[in-house]
């Protein structure tokens, strides 16, 4: 797998006054990359993760899986590849209240796959430490449950990309760092993973690093200079 996007671009428009959320990054990944986004709140981490991931278009740029241009595919083969092949790991966490933690990530996986893993999701509770919540609503858990919850259900389709942004914003260190390790074995397994945070403990499991500042993207070769 290799993702790659050259030169993206992504403005707003904010009472009439036109900004770049994103200002001409490169962006490359490749299977078994783990690479962390650095960069202070409002500087262009989700707005570039979003382009990365397929939810939103960039202004301008392009963006590639594997050579295919991911804003030339129609609506339904861009979701379908979504779902195939990236796990999204959003800011902020949406479960569906009306079903249980197991069902919210199951309907991940049965969206276009017939059959669920149901042992897999066992598997991955298990893993985020939260199999004891199986079958609870999404309103009976706390914010860093939730969280949990919406990384499992980014995992659950066995994603070649992982993108997550601020996956461990809701957690204590030490959920932080079972996340980033899960992270860092998929990595090794082949899995790209691309993590946005202002979360230090990432920085210790990946192996490439960026830093975003007022819309550019910065690759490291400082103090963490693992370029
Ligand atoms: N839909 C939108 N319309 C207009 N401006 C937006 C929109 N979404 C984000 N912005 C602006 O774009 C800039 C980048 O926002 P973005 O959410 O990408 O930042 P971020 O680095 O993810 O911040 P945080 O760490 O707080 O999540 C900010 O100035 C933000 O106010
Ligand atoms: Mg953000």
């Amino acid at each position: 797998m290799i993702l790659n996007g050259n030169n993206i671009t992504k403005e707003y428009t904010r009472r009439g006054e036109t900004f770049p959320a994103v200002n001409k990054a490169d962006f490359f990944a490749w299977s078994g990359d783990y690479t962390v986004i650095f960069g202070e709140s409002g500087s262009g981490k989700s707005t570039l993760l979003n382009a990365l991931a397929g939810i939103s278009a960039p202004t301008s740029g392009s963006i590639e899986i594997d050579g295919q241009p991911l804003y030339s595919l129609d609506d339904e083969s861009l979701s379908k590849l979504r779902n195939e092949r990236i796990g999204y790991i959003p800011q902020n966490t949406a479960c569906l209240p009306v079903f249980t933690v197991t069902e919210n990530i199951e309907l991940a996986a049965s969206l276009y796959k017939r059959r669920v893993d149901k042992d897999q999701v066992k598997s991955l509770l298990k893993k985020l430490g939260i199999e004891h919540l199986a079958d609870e609503y999404p309103a009976n858990l706390s914010g860093g449950e939730l969280r949990r919850v919406s990384i499992a259900r980014a995992l659950v389709n066995n994603p070649d990309l992982i993108i997550a942004d601020e996956p461990t914003s809701n957690l204590d260190e030490d959920n932080s760092r079972k996340v980033f390790s899960l992270f860092g074995r998929l990595a090794k397994a082949g899995v790209a993973i691309v993590v946005a945070t202002h979360d230090r403990t990432a920085f210790g499991y990946s192996n490439r690093v960026y830093h975003m500042k007022l819309g550019s993207l910065i690759p490291d070769i400082g103090e963490y200079g693992n370029l």
